[in-house]
């Protein structure tokens, strides 16, 4: 058994229901076989349980592992596309690069620096869109296993709209999705998504393919892209045309919302789209530093909160500009600030709760991870800014727990994570 000590702050309870960060500057966790078996101040901790190894965690702070419920295995080598809105920075940025992960060499590599990526960042929980090649896919969630990370991904398919060398059929996205499924989704800590990359270049034959899969394959998740754009949500109302009532309703038409389906950005819903999103219990992931990149609109988080609809955060990479959850919740900060009167005053609990128990509880994972309490998993990080950086400064002067935890979404950044452990396992 092991214990770690230092200043913990994590947040068990929702900030969005008035409930308040948890942290204390001298604490100490007893990890037992990856598992955290108890939690209290360091000198009760430590007492109990003299004999044990001491990890000495000073200087900065222990939050739980950060989960990430939408960023793009294709893309991390794409990162910095700057100036094109959606459509137009997915022809000439992100598909030229994901036409790439075809050769399998390629994509191999493409996968560690994902992989390492997102461990750097601090991320331990993950829903990835793969790629459109299952080679690729497949390479992913071989990496995966071996890396400990919690990922859960699967075959990007598409038959319209994008370039000929990404297109499939319904058939042969059915065949390989299920294939996939059967090697790894429920191998360790793997899990499966059908993930159709969004209505506008899917035919309503290639989402009945997608049914088909969530419908053969246990348990699987779902996730894709819903209203980030008004250019991207005129057309698909076009392709869709009457029958359907709303961007939403391409997907839930085919049987694919429900509370393991994951849609990212939604910055532009309808009130029809609000309601049926909380009523089916489809989560949407925020993505803060993509929506203000690509110009996509400032997230009406007030309205998604007003209707019940459950909310997580992720970082898509590679329109997003990195994989550190911290500066997407800072973002998202920022996104509310400049809602002017309708924006949700967010505060330092509630970064830390986007970025990690409400992407576990999002993914399916809140019984094992999101927290530090006793009964979790020890996924976590160690931010440990470098000795008179700006961070460990404003660290040294916060005036309260809150305080430093907002100053750590502030100007943390993957340079200043020290240690990412996963049920116990460092990573780093
Ligand atoms: N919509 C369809 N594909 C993508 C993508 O790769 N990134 C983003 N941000 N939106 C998309
Ligand atoms: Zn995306």
């Amino acid at each position: 058994m092991t214990v770690y000590r230092g200043f913990v702050a994590d947040t068990p309870d929702d900030p969005f229901t008035g409930a308040p960060l948890r942290a204390e500057t001298d604490a100490a966790l007893l990890v037992r076989d990856g598992v955290i078996v108890e939690r209290g101040s360091a000198a009760t901790v430590l007492a109990d349980n003299a004999d044990e190894d001491v990890v000495d965690l000073e200087g900065g702070v222990l939050i739980p592992g950060m989960v990430d419920t939408h960023v793009h295995l294709p893309q991390v080598r794409a990162i910095g596309g700057l100036g094109m809105p959606l459509l137009d920075w997915l022809e000439h940025r992100a598909l030229p690069e994901e036409a790439r992960l075809a050769d399998d060499a390629y994509a191999k590599g493409v996968a560690t620096d994902f992989l390492d990526g997102l461990a750097r960042a601090g991320t331990t929980s993950a829903l990835v869109f793969g790629a459109h090649f299952s080679g690729a896919v497949d390479e992913l969630f071989a990496q995966a296993d071996a890396s400990g990370l919690r990922i859960t991904s699967g075959l990007v398919v598409s038959d319209r709209m994008l370039r000929d060398d990404l297109h499939t059929t319904p058939e042969r996205a059915y065949a390989e999705s299920v294939e996939l499924a059967r090697r790894w989704h429920g191998h360790g800590r793997l899990r499966y998504a059908v993930t159709p990359r969004f209505a506008l270049s899917t035919t309503r034959e290639m989402l009945d393919a997608c049914e088909q899969v969530v419908r053969d394959v246990d348990g699987v998740w779902f996730t894709s892209h819903l209203n980030e754009n008004p250019r991207e949500i005129e057309t698909v109302n076009e392709l869709f045309g009457p029958g359907y009532d709303d961007y939403l309703d391409c997907y839930d038409q085919h049987g694919l919302l429900g509370e393991r389906s994951v849609l990212a950005h939604d910055v532009h819903p309808t009130d029809r789209e609000l309601q049926r999103l909380a009523a089916t219990g489809t989560v949407i992931s925020h993505c803060p530093t993509s929506n203000a990149s690509l110009g996509s609109g400032l997230f009406p988080m007030r309205r998604h909160l007003d209707a019940g609809v459950r909310l997580a955060l992720g970082s898509d990479v590679c329109a997003g500009t990195g994989f550190s959850l911290l500066k997407e919740g800072l973002q998202a900060y920022f996104a509310q600030q400049l809602l002017a009167g309708v924006g949700v005053p967010l505060t330092a609990a509630h970064l830390l709760w986007l970025a990690t128990r409400a992407g576990a509880l999002g993914l399916g994972l809140g019984d094992e991870v999101g927290d530090l309490s006793v009964g979790k998993a020890f996924d976590a990080v160690w931010v440990r800014p470098a000795e008179g950086s700006t961070l460990a400064v404003n660290l040294q002067h916060a005036v309260d727990e809150p305080d430093a935890v907002a100053r750590l979404f502030a100007l943390g950044t993957p340079g200043d994570v020290a240690q990412v452990w996963v049920a116990g396992s460092p990573l780093l």
